[in-house]
């Protein structure tokens, strides 16, 4: 909805500048195209198509698909594993987010010996992208509820905990700073306080979103990852063990909250 407002607001100024013009503009063209696109409903759409096509897909050396891939409710079964995730899974012998379990099925299941996950939404973790958005949207509306119950799950909400109150770099920023506060924000962005329940909840469940300001898809870790860029922090690699376990914290802080991913965010 504020792309629209930001929208007609600009347009109007444009108007007022320039007078009537007979020709539409780059950025005219571009508004409408954003007025399109939320009119149709969320763009994520097409990602969550793709990777229904890519669950489905026989691939890799082994001509596999991922039928078998076990999210944590059974073999093939793709409804309530994302609202359950991250969480142990004791054929890898270690707690897995979402992202980290498909990379994992890739390379047991269709033969892939390493997923290219490096490079971000290109190659394998292109894939990746567009599995987990269809994954997320078949637990749309249930609540989120990650086991506890495995000492590692429990050692990963600590170490998540740890993670979210640690400061350091340039600023001594750590995630607290920016996100364990009521109604702050940063010029119009909301900052959720993510150690209170329903802010961690939905926070943590908006995540695949479809980014209007950039026109990509971005999934938790990618999310995650632009954060440490704002603390000033290194970035972490693909499936490194501090975004699992802030994806941990975040994810049991939001227990029972309603799932809404996919979202369409800024
Ligand atoms: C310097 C301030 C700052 C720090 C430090 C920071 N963030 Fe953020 N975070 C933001 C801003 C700003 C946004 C909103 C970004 C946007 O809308 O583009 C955001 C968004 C988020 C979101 C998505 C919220 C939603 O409702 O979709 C999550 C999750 C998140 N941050 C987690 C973290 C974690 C975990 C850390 C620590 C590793 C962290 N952030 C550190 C500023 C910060």
């Amino acid at each position: 909805m504020r792309v629209v407002k930001v929208g007609s607001a600009l347009l109007v100024l444009m108007a007022a500048v320039s007078g009537a013009w007979a020709q539409k503009s780059e950025t005219e063209k571009g508004i409408d195209k954003y007025r399109e696109m939320i009119a149709d409903g969320n763009p994520a759409e097409l990602w969550e198509a793709e990777g229904e096509e890519l669950w489905k897909k026989k691939d890799g050396p082994n001509k596999a698909s991922f039928e078998t891939c076990n999210l944590g409710q059974g073999p093939g079964v793709v409804k309530g594993a994302y609202v359950t995730l991250p969480r142990y899974f004791s054929d890898a012998g270690r707690v897995m987010d979402l992202e980290t379990r498909l990379a994992y099925c890739m390379q047991t299941i269709q033969g892939i010996s390493e997923p290219k996950v490096t490079s971000y939404n290109q190659g394998d973790h292109k894939k990746i992208v567009a599995l987990a958005t269809y994954v997320a949207a078949a637990s749309k509306g249930m609540p989120l509820n990650l086991p506890q119950e495995h000492p590692e799950e429990k050692r990963m909400y600590e170490l998540g905990k740890r993670a979210f109150f640690y400061r350091a770099g340039p600023y001594d920023f750590s995630c607290a700073t920016c996100h364990s506060a009521e109604n702050t924000r940063i010029r119009l962005q909301a900052l959720p306080n993510l150690t209170t329940n329903k802010p961690a909840g939905e926070a943590y469940t908006s995540w695949p979103a479809y980014r209007v300001s950039n026109s990509q898809l971005w999934p938790m870790q990618q999310r995650l990852n632009d954060c440490f860029r704002q603390q000033r922090f290194p970035e972490p690699k693909f499936g490194s063990e501090v975004t699992l376990a802030l994806s941990t914290y975040m994810g049991v802080n939001g227990k029972g909250v309603a799932s809404l991913a996919p979202t369409i965010k800024r």
